[in-house]
């Protein structure tokens, strides 16, 4: 939607395939940190007006462990960087207005999505909708259908490279009308699992535990969810925690992965169809937004000045910037995370390191400057 966006600002036509309803779309509640160069990109697309009315600047954020919270000062650390939070599903919504005020095609329920002569100059896409059968001839094709789309696994496998590593542990979260338990986020390392204090908004919080990664939302009644949290905060922080109905509960799987190349032919990987991160850190809707600069650029110049530089080095350009948000969404979650299988000896090391971090302006930079974006 965003490259559609984009494109369309420039000049270049697109038609958007969704294998889901709108409503569906609008119902799925996923991360909500957005990096400046996310928030730059979509200013650049005209939809960030909500977003700069609403959206709630975080100049630092907490690290709770051993019974202790310490702040880390993002935008001190990073000369005056800072994240915005504000949830996906609405930068989803202020997408959809946009397509629809300007007249671009979105095709919802879109089924038997079928990807046709990629390797060839002239590839096709065929469809169906409303049980009738479609076609769209194009130049290009951009995958950004996710990690169960057609896309990816249009590419042969003989060309395409896999790397994952699958977590024993995933995510429990709760959305909750109820103010945060502090105005900045708190990521908790403590021996029961890890915790996550968030938000949405001064009245709506997210929070998140650690859970098997075969744990279904049924089994975390708001009770328990909330005892849990609770016991994962330090005391100070757990007490002051408002407790309330759950709006939302789901569970996120854990898993680091990256398919290379990012391009076959005339089709661009984008986003979660080429590769996941585990949540911790929120990087997956601004890697998702990092390769849509880069591809949006490469079309343009194309289109503007017949220079087909970008799409030749679009793999490259992105994975270099995909394999440094990989590394670092696996050190967070290495980092908070209990590792159950990996015994004694790892946890001390887990301990000293959060130690370290907290005594070295050096590992705290490091920390802050992934944490609000590397450059494009
Ligand atoms: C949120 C999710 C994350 O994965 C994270 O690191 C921070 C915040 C969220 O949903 O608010």
């Amino acid at each position: 939607m965003l490259l559609s966006q984009l494109l369309h600002l420039q000049g270049v036509e697109s038609v958007v395939l969704e294998r889901r309803t709108k409503t569906h779309v609008m119902g799925r509640i996923r991360a909500g940190v957005l990096e400046q160069g996310t928030v730059d990109l979509l200013r650049e697309a005209g939809v960030a007006g909500r977003l700069e009315a609403e959206g709630l600047i975080h100049e630092g954020l907490d690290i709770a462990f051993a019974g202790r919270r310490h702040r880390l000062d993002l935008a001190g650390l990073t000369g005056g960087r800072t994240v915005t939070v504000y949830g996906q599903t609405e930068v989803t919504r202020d997408l959809f207005e946009a397509r629809e005020r300007l007249g671009g095609t979105v095709v919802d329920c879109a089924e038997d999505v079928t990807l046709h002569d990629l390797a060839g100059d002239a590839p096709h896409v065929t469809y169906r909708h409303a049980g009738e059968h479609r076609r769209i001839n194009c130049d290009f094709i951009a995958g950004c259908d996710g990690f169960h789309g057609i896309s990816r696994s249009s590419i042969p496998s003989s060309v395409l490279r896999e790397f994952e590593q699958v977590y024993a542990f995933g995510w429990i979260g709760v959305l909750s009308r109820t103010p945060p338990v502090s105005p900045e986020l708190i990521y908790a390392s403590h021996e029961r699992g890890f915790a996550l204090c968030s938000m949405r908004s001064p009245t709506l919080s997210r929070y998140y535990l650690q859970c098997p990664a075969q744990d279904l939302p049924e089994q975390w009644t708001d009770e328990r969810f909330w005892e849990e949290l609770k016991r994962r905060l330090p005391e100070a922080t757990g007490d002051d925690l408002v407790a309330g109905p759950s709006v939302e509960k789901s569970v996120a799987p854990m898993r680091s992965y990256v398919a290379e190349p990012l391009r076959y032919g005339r089709l661009f990987l984008v986003g979660d169809a080429a590769h996941i991160v585990p949540p911790t850190g929120a990087k997956g809707l601004n890697l998702a937004a990092s390769d849509v600069h880069y591809l949006w650029h490469a079309l343009v110049d194309y289109y503007r000045r017949n220079d087909d530089a970008g799409l030749q080095n679009y793999s490259e350009n992105a994975l270099a910037r995909v394999w440094k948000c990989e590394r670092f969404s696996w050190w967070m979650t290495s980092l908070l995370h209990r590792f159950p299988e990996t015994g004694p000896f790892r946890e001390r090391v887990q301990r000293a390191e959060l130690d370290y971090l907290f005594s070295s302006r050096a590992a705290m930079t490091s920390l802050a400057e992934n944490y609000v974006g590397l450059p494009y």
